[in-house]
């Protein structure tokens, strides 16, 4: 059967309305969506309004219509996911990290849903493949994994499993996320961390790996991406950005250049030991680098300069 047409898609049902339930909620309902969330934990019941209302500056920053108002009264919560599936044309699974959970939860999803709609799933570490093995109809599982947080960053990594139809919900849900301003990205092999994470690890295990070495302080490993190659990360990944680096020879002439050299630098990489030791000198030098400033002032300032960059890099500029 063919799936539901991207342009008919009304209706997203959350399932969990936590950290990342609400904030896939607040995106959604930026997009015009109708959605219906579900949390069994009548506190997180209470506080999701409160949250997604919490997303709305951002939203509307971003060029979002209407007040946080008129976005929540296309808001529903509920206590049972069976009820909040009811009339859904799109699932995104945001439930606790434990397989034999999502399990239950997408199989029961799965026989109460139109055979039809898309499920994708929020998981950061499980695999399609182990999560879709109770459903009646596992082709329509994917992981549709976002960066936190989901309604201002436009990743999201797209995996199927063992048994999802790669044709036909891998491309569903590609194209349904594309179609509404996110950038999809296919991972074509089920692998730990998928591909973001895993990225990120690898730039962190060296981070770590030069601080424990004494090569430089916490402050300035950090200031080594966030004043130089980050800038250009934002704008373009590490292929593009040494495209630019080989000069007008692109690519090619960086790979014949410069890979002898980034050989040797690969054979020097390290692996940090992960022991207490590592773990003050990491504590302490993020500490002296934020001096007197809070949590919750430098998650203020790098969602307000998130906001800044997205709409300079965004195709349709706000302002
Ligand atoms: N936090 C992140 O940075 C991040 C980023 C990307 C993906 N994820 C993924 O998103 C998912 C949710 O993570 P989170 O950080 O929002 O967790 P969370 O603990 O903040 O929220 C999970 C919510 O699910 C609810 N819940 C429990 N059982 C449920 C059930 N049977 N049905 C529906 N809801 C249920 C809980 O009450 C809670 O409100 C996980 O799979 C996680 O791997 C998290």
């Amino acid at each position: 059967m063919p799936l539901i047409d991207l342009e008919n898609v009304k209706t997203v049902a959350v399932i969990g309305g936590g950290t990342i339930g609400a904030s896939w909620s607040a995106w959604f309902l930026a997009q015009g969506f109708t959605v219906r969330c579900s949390d069994p934990s009548p506190a997180a019941r209470e506080a999701a309004p409160g949250l997604v209302a919490a997303c709305w500056p951002q939203l509307a920053a971003l060029g979002a219509s209407g007040s946080a108002q008129e976005a929540l009264a296309r808001f529903s919560i509920w206590e049972s996911h069976i009820q909040a599936v009811e009339g859904a044309d799109y699932v995104q699974e945001n439930a606790p990290e434990r397989l034999e959970l999502k399990q239950k939860l997408l199989s029961e999803i799965d026989a109460a849903l139109p055979v039809d709609r898309v499920i994708g799933s929020s998981t950061s570490g499980l695999k399609a493949s182990d999560m879709q093995t109770g459903m009646a109809h596992p082709q329509r599982l994917v992981v549709a994994h976002p960066f936190n947080p989901p309604h201002l960053i436009p990743l999201v990594e797209i995996v199927g499993g063992q048994q999802t139809s790669e044709e036909a919900a891998a491309d569903w849900a590609v194209a349904f996320f594309n179609a509404h301003g996110k950038r999809a990205i296919r991972v074509r092999k089920e692998v730990p961390g998928h591909i973001a994470n895993r990225l990120q690890a690898a730039l962190w295990k060296e981070a770590a790996y030069l601080v424990q070495s004494g090569v430089a302080s916490v402050e300035d490993v950090d200031l080594a991406i966030s004043e130089g190659p980050g800038l250009r990360w934002a704008i373009m990944g590490p292929h593009l950005t040494f495209h630019l680096g080989g000069g007008t020879g692109g690519m090619a002439h960086f790979y014949d250049h410069l890979v002898p050299a980034m050989q040797t630098w690969w054979a020097d990489l390290g692996t940090p030991v992960m022991d207490a030791a590592l773990r003050e000198q990491l504590v302490e030098g993020v500490q002296q680098e934020v001096g007197d400033r809070s949590i919750a002032d430098l998650a203020a300032e790098r969602d307000r300069k998130l906001i800044d960059i997205l709409n300079v890099l965004s195709p349709d500029p706000q302002s």
